[in-house]
């Protein structure tokens, strides 16, 4: 490799390795929930080394408090395939837009 090279590392891919991931393809966001001892760069949506992205606990604090807010009024209810097919690009994403149906919690003060 000679000075200049551009590196490309694949999250998509080391993000569903199964030699760290049990069960990688299924959505199971706890497993995030205790560190389980995956090797450090197993998961790194915000990259590494002194260039790693400098929005990540900014980024993680409004996600939380987004989702934390919408979760408490709204339940999400899958409208579109449930299974598309992902284009790699930057991020990996779906190559349809992915629908939800929004219900609005009963208003518990109005009963
Ligand atoms: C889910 C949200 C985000 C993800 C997944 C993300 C991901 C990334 C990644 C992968 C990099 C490249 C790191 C590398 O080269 O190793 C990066 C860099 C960067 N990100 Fe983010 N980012 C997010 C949100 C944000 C936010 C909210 C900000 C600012 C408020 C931000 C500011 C930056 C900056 C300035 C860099 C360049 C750092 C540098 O080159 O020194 N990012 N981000």
């Amino acid at each position: 490799m000679s000075g200049g090279t551009t590196l490309v590392l694949p999250q998509c891919a080391v993000h569903r390795d199964p030699r760290w991931w049990d069960d990688p393809e299924t959505f199971r966001p706890e497993r995030f929930a205790s560190n389980a001892g995956w090797p450090e760069y197993a998961y790194f949506p915000f990259g590494g080394g002194p260039r790693h992205c400098i929005g990540m606990r900014f980024a993680r604090m409004e996600m939380k408090t987004v989702l934390a807010t919408i979760l408490s009024e709204y339940t999400f209810e899958l409208s579109s395939d449930p299974d598309p097919d992902l284009i790699a690009s930057t991020n990996l994403k779906p190559d349809e837009p992915i629908r939800v149906k929004l219900h609005e919690h009963a208003n518990e003060a109005a009963q």
